[in-house]
């Protein structure tokens, strides 16, 4: 099942509009890079690679309807759009990544007139969704072989082909796993508050006929000691130069079930959610969310209107606890914080 998450179409992004699934599998376009702003700031398109796509082909609309070729009006409305995009959502750091990627091309193609920034643009955002597609292909790979012949994994939130261009990274782990005749079971935990485990995972599962079964957020300790979890496998959304890994709120108290039973913990990710500039996950800017997603469940209140609320959408887990992250370059083993410099290298 090919799972178009964002594409380029002609003058407009087209992105699955994730809120509403599993009822509907419909479609957003965007023709501004304001609309594409406001399509990662509500959750339409997340997950850390696919937000990083959506990013650059939303630079692409920054300029593709402007009448000029005048260098200083295509900075302009292009500078104004990154900033834009980039105040979203301030954890994913493939955000900025997939922005300064633009930025470099757009500065190199200003002088060539809006057509050839045009052009630059678009051939750099479809690289960095051909890229990203690429890699979870190889992290799927590594991963495969970190998972034995029969397991059970459990893994949260979606880090499958609806967080990235394609395959996934985490759920790209379990596909390439299955697609080498491994025989997986998947525990999804549900995900509160905006339940991407519930809706995005279980659907991905359900669609490919993935052995999988959906559990409370609150039941995880319980079912991995009762199930006999082989690993726990995540995504990330920024891991630091000493292995800190921030992903979705809730993993940090994964990973620390998950080392009181034994069980292993991995991260999936591409070398693109590294941020080598910072030591540790205490300098990851952590998105705080509206009280509503907390307060309510698909729009129906299940708190007192006025109940205080906080909703930070990520944690962070220390770097002790992962047994090993997979990237498209390879494995980086445990101690994570100092192997990785030999998979990721230094800016
Ligand atoms: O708030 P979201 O849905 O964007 O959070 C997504 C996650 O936390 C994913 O695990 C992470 O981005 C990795 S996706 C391959």
């Amino acid at each position: 099942m090919e799972i178009r998450t964002v594409e380029w179409a002609d003058g407009v992004v087209r992105l699955i509009d994730q809120r509403r699934l599993p009822h509907s599998l419909a479609y957003i376009e965007c023709r501004t890079g304001a609309e594409v702003a406001d399509a990662i700031q509500n959750l339409s398109v997340r997950g850390a690679p696919a937000i990083g796509v959506a990013a650059a082909m939303g630079m692409v609309l920054s300029i593709w309807y402007l009448d000029t070729d005048d260098r200083a009006a295509l900075q302009q409305q292009f500078r104004c759009d990154r900033a834009l995009v980039e105040a979203a959502r301030p954890t994913a750091i493939n955000l900025r990544w997939a922005l300064d990627r633009m930025e470099g091309v757009f500065t190199e193609a200003a002088a060539l007139g809006r057509e050839g920034v045009r052009h630059a643009l678009l051939e750099e955002a479809k690289a960095i969704a051909a890229e990203d597609l690429a890699q979870c292909r190889t992290i799927g790979e590594y991963g495969a072989r970190l998972i034995g012949g029969t397991a059970k994994v459990m893994t949260y939130c979606n880090a499958g082909a609806l967080a990235t261009a394609g395959w996934g990274t985490a759920l790209g782990v379990i596909r390439s796993a299955r697609e080498k005749g491994k025989q997986i079971h998947v525990f999804v935990p549900e995900t509160r508050p905006v339940l991407q485990g519930a809706r995005l995972t279980a659907w991905e599962l359900v669609k490919e006929g993935i052995g999988a079964t959906l559990i409370c957020d609150g039941a995880a300790a319980h079912i991995m000691r009762q199930e006999r979890i082989d690993c726990v496998i995540v995504g990330a959304d920024r891991i630091a130069r000493n292995g800190d890994v921030a992903n979705k709120i809730g993993t940090y108290g994964l990973a620390i079930s998950a080392r009181r039973h034994g069980i292993p913990f991995y991260v999936a990710a591409p070398v693109s959610t590294f941020d080598l500039s910072i030591g540790s996950g205490a300098e990851i800017p952590i998105e705080e969310r509206g009280p509503e997603e907390v307060r309510e469940i698909a729009g129906h209140a299940i708190a007192p209107a006025d109940m205080p609320v906080r909703n930070p959408a990520f944690d962070v887990t220390p770097a002790e606890l992962v047994s090993a992250i997979v990237t498209e370059r390879g494995i980086i083993e445990e101690p994570v914080g100092q192997n990785l410099p030999g998979i990721v290298a230094e800016p």
